[in-house]
């Protein structure tokens, strides 16, 4: 199969671009390069690659592709107040211009990388997929809207599928440290402390990063009646946590580091927990590689062999926000 991967340098994108080469698949990356500089670790190359603006893309250059995976976003909430005119454009406006191009030049199928985000505060704690959405930022309410406008799209011919994504943590060779998980690990590893912003209280549901790359995967050639046109969130029922808790199998890790509440986040506005039965019940095959445990034991083996240190603690390459500030110019049509 060929496959045409947007965002296939990002934190996600390259694990993704690994499991589908290690399928057999053939490979198109397409991402701007936002990050370049920014790697943790060795990546797999896809078997083309167009470093540019997706937005940029013209019918052609997606004609004879099976499947287009959609992950090319500003990918960060905070991004979103910094910017919010940006985030609609290139999430909102240029993920719908893409989904045209697409059906446009015959690609049956478009699966596109949203976030459990769009629950947002929930009006109750454990949400599925026909809950009421309540975004409560430009990145959500962009994530909610490419849905909206995406189903009109659909057909027997244009198959739009939506990736409600958990929030990601683990390893991946484009590491970001700015999601909860990875950053109270690399804090641990840096300053010896486990600092959490609110009380510990609020809930998230956490997906390793890899498994976000294989719900691909299994979506891509999973029965396209059952998930065509379709919001699936990706993760696992057993995989809600609060923020304590995560502090807490940190720190059994290592005993040494205190966990701290700073309490500096006031009281959190992205507090649900996410059920997973929908993902089971159309994509039986599919299930998680990795518990948070696991996920979390991976990463620390990551940062003891790297050192990971104060310096990469407060180095920019790791988190987006800090990147993206000064990378504004690329993002001009
Ligand atoms: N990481 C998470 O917790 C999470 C959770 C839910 C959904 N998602 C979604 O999954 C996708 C990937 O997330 P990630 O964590 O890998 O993000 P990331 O920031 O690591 O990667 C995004 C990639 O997109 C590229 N990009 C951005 N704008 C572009 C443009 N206009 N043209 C071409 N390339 C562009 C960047 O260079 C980057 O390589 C995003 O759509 C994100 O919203 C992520």
């Amino acid at each position: 199969m060929k496959y045409f991967v947007t965002g296939h340098l990002g934190y996600i994108g390259v694990h993704l671009v690994r499991q589908l080469k290690e399928a057999g698949h053939q490979v198109t990356g397409c991402d701007l390069n936002l990050f370049d500089g920014c790697a943790f670790d060795n990546i797999v190359k896809p078997d083309k690659e167009i470093l540019g603006d997706f937005r940029k893309l013209k019918a052609d250059d997606l004609k004879g592709y099976d499947c287009v995976m959609h992950l090319a976003a500003i990918s960060n909430d905070p991004m979103g107040d910094l910017n919010e005119q940006l985030t609609y454009d290139i999430n909102l406006d240029g993920s719908v211009q893409l989904a045209k191009l697409a059906k446009q030049a015959g690609v049956p199928k478009f699966l596109f990388s949203g976030s459990c985000s769009v629950y947002g505060k929930g009006a109750k704690l454990d949400l599925a997929e026909g809950d009421a959405l309540n975004p409560v930022s430009a990145y959500a309410v962009s994530k909610v809207r490419v849905e909206e406008e995406l189903s009109k799209l659909a057909d027997a011919n244009f198959i739009p599928v939506y990736l409600r994504n958990a929030t990601a943590y683990g390893y991946s060779p484009m590491l970001r440290i700015d999601l909860v998980v990875n950053n109270l690990l690399a804090c641990a590893h840096a300053r010896g402390d486990i600092r959490i912003m609110s009380d510990g209280s609020p809930w998230r549901p956490l997906v390793h990063c890899s498994d976000i790359a294989k719900a691909f995967v299994y979506i891509a050639k999973a029965d396209e009646k059952k998930v065509a046109n379709r919001a699936i969130n990706i993760g696992g029922n057993a995989e809600n946590y609060q923020v304590k808790e995560i502090g807490d199998m940190i720190q059994q890790l290592m005993p040494d580091c205190s966990i701290v509440y700073t309490g500096e986040a006031g009281a959190d506005p992205r507090d649900y927990r996410v059920k997973f039965d929908l993902l089971t019940e159309l994509v039986p095959e599919f299930s998680l590689d990795y518990t948070l445990k696991a996920g979390i034991e991976e990463l620390h083996r990551h940062f003891l062999k790297q050192r990971f240190s104060l310096d990469d603690f407060n180095a920019d390459k790791y988190v987006r926000l800090r990147v993206l500030k000064h990378k504004l110019n690329l993002l001009a049509l």
